[in-house]
């Protein structure tokens, strides 16, 4: 029981690190950046996100452990668990295989550009990890609120 109540914890408090760090990002930094020219906002972008992705990947990793921990130690597996279980599980590998493909493939392409000050290369990457953290950030909120109403919906 301490156990699962220890991966409960480290899950919601992952889960909350992700969906709360895309939220920061996209409403509160992101309307303010068209305030700097590009080779400030695309270096200050740099910066950021440089610090924000090792925290998503320690998330992914915590949240499939304990995940998978609490769905075969606390649920009885697949067949025993609850709808939102699955759900949950689902929305939560689209959004891990879109964050590793954002990481591997446009945020490698920005960190060169910014590197080799080409601006404009380094704009087109970003608009795209901008249309892949929409879509995170999306999927992540409604998987919080099904992960968390789920229990009264079964
Ligand atoms: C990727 C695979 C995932 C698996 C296998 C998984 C599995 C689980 C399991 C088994 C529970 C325990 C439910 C309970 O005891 O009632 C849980 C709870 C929870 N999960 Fe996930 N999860 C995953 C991803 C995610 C993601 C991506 C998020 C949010 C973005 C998330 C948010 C939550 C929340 C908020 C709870 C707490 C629900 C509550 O008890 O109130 N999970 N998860």
């Amino acid at each position: 029981m301490m156990i699962a109540a220890l991966f409960l914890a480290l899950h919601v408090v992952a889960a909350s690190v992700w969906v709360g760090g895309m939220f920061l990002l996209l409403v509160c930094l992101r309307p303010n950046l068209p305030a700097l020219e590009p080779p400030q906002r695309l270096t200050l972008m740099r910066g950021t996100l440089a610090k924000f992705f090792p925290w998503v990947w320690a998330a992914v990793i915590t949240l499939l452990v304990t995940g998978y921990g609490l769905l075969f130690g606390a649920h009885g597996g697949f067949a025993g668990a609850a709808i939102y279980i699955h759900v949950m599980n689902l929305l939560g590998l689209v959004m891990m295989a879109l964050y590793a493909h954002l990481f591997f493939a446009p945020w490698k392409r920005m960190r060169r550009a910014v590197d080799g000050q080409d601006w404009p290369e380094a704009g087109k990457n970003l608009d795209q990890i901008r249309l892949f953290v929409t879509v995170n950030l999306t999927l992540g909120l409604i998987t919080l609120a099904i992960a968390g109403a789920g229990r009264y919906l079964v």
